[in-house]
């Protein structure tokens, strides 16, 4: 059983839930934290009983970023050397359906951070931004291109060159959000949602994640014909027949992921 120095990680029922634990520095992401999260989503594609993860952070911070401090005196040689693209990479690797549960700050890295997870809950209290423009750098966990998609280049541009911060309710408005609850809400909102998701049949919840984030990368007719295939497909599935015959016979379906 793996060790986490940084994060706090639990399963709750068929929920993974993992919360950033450095509260000195308002959850900042270090080269560590950012291993424990890669660590934390592998274990969790791992663990056959989960069905969903939650990752939040606490009250006043989801995470106020990269750690600052740890990247202040980087040369060029070592920013390119430490590429942290890899270690994200099996983060978002994981095929589970993952909900980011933000209160008080996402920023920088925290706010890709959350982009990086297939949906976000934000407390009303959540204040999301790039602010990498005032340090002399840009984003680099993929925020140019996970907000512009999230948010259109109108409210991309206007984050990411002004730095500024925007509040709970604007990020619904711009679609940034899927949910916006009163903060003492949150976690419970998104465990209730993530363990809705882990009720269902395995092979249908993965599917429909994948089939979604097709759409940002295929054109309309690619991604409608992959999403057809992927439809088809889960016609051979035992959990299709079930959930169909539980429909029609007006009793809860009972998933196998089969
Ligand atoms: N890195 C390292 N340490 C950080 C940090 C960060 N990103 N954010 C906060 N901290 C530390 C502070 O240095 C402080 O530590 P000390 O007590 O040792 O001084 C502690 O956390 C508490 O922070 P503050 O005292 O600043 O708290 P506050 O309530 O006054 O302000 C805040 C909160 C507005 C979020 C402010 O901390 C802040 O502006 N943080 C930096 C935000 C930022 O610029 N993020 C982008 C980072 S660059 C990036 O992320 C690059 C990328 O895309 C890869």
């Amino acid at each position: 059983e793996p060790a986490y120095d940084t994060l706090l990680v639990e399963t709750r029922g068929a929920v993974g839930l993992i919360t950033l634990n450095r509260p000195k520095a308002l959850n900042a992401l270090n080269a560590q934290v950012i291993g424990e999260l890669a660590r934390a989503f592998e274990a969790m594609e791992a663990d056959e009983a989960v069905g969903a993860v939650v990752v939040t952070g606490s009250e006043k911070a989801f995470a106020a970023g990269a750690d600052i401090k740890e990247m202040a005196a980087k040369t060029y040689a070592e920013a390119f050397l430490e590429d942290f693209t890899p270690v994200w990479r099996r983060l978002v690797a994981c095929r589970k359906p993952s909900i980011a549960a933000v209160s008080g700050y996402a920023l920088g890295g925290g706010c890709e951070l959350a982009m990086m997870c297939d949906m976000i809950f934000a407390a009303d209290s959540a204040k999301f931004g790039q602010p990498e423009i005032t340090l002399g750098i840009i984003p680099g966990f993929g925020g140019t291109q996970r907000l512009a998609k999230a948010v259109g280049k109108a409210k991309a541009m206007d984050l990411i060159l002004t730095g500024r911060m925007m509040d709970a309710a604007e990020a619904e408005r711009c679609g940034l959000v899927a949910r916006v609850v009163p903060a003492e809400r949150l976690l419970d909102e998104a465990l209730e949602a993530a363990a809705k998701i882990a009720g269902f049949s395995r092979l249908a919840t993965l599917a429909a994640k994948e089939a979604v984030d097709v759409a940002s990368e295929a054109s309309l007719a690619e991604g409608v014909r992959f999403e057809r295939r992927l439809f088809q497909g889960l016609f051979a599935t035992e959990d299709q027949k079930e959930g169909m015959a539980a429909f029609v016979e007006k009793r809860k379906p009972a998933f196998r992921n089969r």
